[in-house]
């Protein structure tokens, strides 16, 4: 059965002999024939190094009857292995532990491959959105910028000399507007990999923000945000970046007034943050179009890259922001997020 295995897989007892050897461990660069390991000792099978490392954890599984998983990177071609050690129980005692190797190079590379192409991707959307975005406001300033030579600065009347006033204003408004939205994006493309944040402590500080913004007047933030969760892997601006986009989309939802609710915990190895409104939810055909770059149903008072932006933040750092189905009126999104550690 373990030949059958597309994994490497050896077992030892609790004196370190080795009593299973499979196919896929007599091949590769740490592979050895089986009639010259079953029955030995492990000592005599591994490297020095290596033996003293794998002794201590067989002891531990073998102590605590607990299964111990890693991912090393080894030496020869730099390849990655996931090797886990579980504990094989008779009567209540471990009575051996059985090793496993898996190669999983190149399912790494594919997933990392696969979060490069999703951003190109959101990279080319967000592209051909600002050149279209910018070229609005640049034809407005033109046109403004026509009017005001042909009134001139310096006009003799005082309805023309207001004439001009307001097309300046126009025109620095214009350009206060092109200048948000290049901001948005060069925060939004900027890197900073590796940090970490406490999501208690960081989605607390963007609520304080937004509780005296005049859109929060009517609703009631609760926030329910365990103090045992373990650090997500996000940038702690990125991380306020999101929960302010989902914030401001939910109360500009319920502008009659409201309650938003964010909660947090863990879900199958991740970290997940739910951010709940009461508001008319988003009609079902329109749920995947609302992370789309420049996509908004209220293009006077948004840019629709809310969304958009933080699903790229978040799924940069491998986790992913999504809309979920809910019995309940209302809308509903869940940000998942890697924890930094104690990750099952
Ligand atoms: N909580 C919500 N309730 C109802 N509709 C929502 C909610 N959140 C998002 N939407 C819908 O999704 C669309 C896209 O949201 P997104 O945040 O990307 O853009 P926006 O809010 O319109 O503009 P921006 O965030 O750039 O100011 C919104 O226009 C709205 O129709
Ligand atoms: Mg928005």
């Amino acid at each position: 059965m373990l030949d059958a295995l597309p994994i490497s897989i050896y077992v030892v007892d609790r004196e370190l002999r080795v009593v299973g050897w499979n196919r896929l461990r007599e091949e590769g660069p740490f592979g050895k024939p089986r009639d010259k390991v079953l029955g030995r000792n492990l000592k005599r099978t591994l490297p020095p190094a290596g033996f003293r490392d794998t002794a201590l954890l067989l002891e531990k599984v073998f102590r605590t009857g607990k299964l111990h998983r890693e991912v090393r990177e080894t030496q020869p071609g730099k390849r990655l292995y996931e090797i886990a050690r579980y504990p094989v129980m008779e009567e209540g005692r471990v009575t051996h532990v059985l090793c496993s190797f898996e190669d999983i190079t190149q399912k790494r590379a594919l997933e990392l491959q696969l979060i490069a192409s999703d951003r190109l991707a959101f990279l080319g959307q967000l592209v051909a959105g600002v050149a279209h975005e910018v070229s609005n406001p640049l034809a407005g300033i033109a046109g403004c910028a026509e009017a005001l030579a042909s009134i001139g600065l310096t006009a003799e009347s005082e309805d023309a000399r207001a004439q001009a006033r307001e097309f300046r204003d126009l025109i620095r408004s214009e350009i206060a507007r092109s200048e948000r939205l290049v901001r948005t994006l060069l925060d939004a493309a900027r890197p900073h990999p590796g940090s970490t944040a406490d999501l208690r402590t960081h989605v607390n500080t963007a609520l304080r923000l937004l509780e005296r913004h005049p859109a929060f007047a009517r609703v009631e933030v609760v926030s329910r945000i365990p103090e045992t969760l373990p650090a997500a892997l996000i940038e702690p601006d990125s991380l306020k970046q999101v929960v302010l986009a989902l914030a401001t989309n939910a109360a500009r939802a319920m502008a009659g007034g409201g309650k938003l609710t964010l909660r947090a915990g863990r879900v199958s190895g991740n970290v997940f943050l739910d951010v709940i409104d009461t508001g008319p939810g988003i009609p079902e055909g329109l749920r995947t179009r609302i992370f789309e770059p420049f996509f908004s149903t209220d293009p006077a008072n948004g840019t629709g890259l809310g969304l958009a932006i933080a699903r790229s933040l978040v799924r940069g750092r491998g986790g992913d922001l999504i809309y979920r189905n809910r019995n309940r009126a209302g809308a509903a999104f869940r940000v998942l997020l890697v924890p930094v550690q104690g990750a099952v």
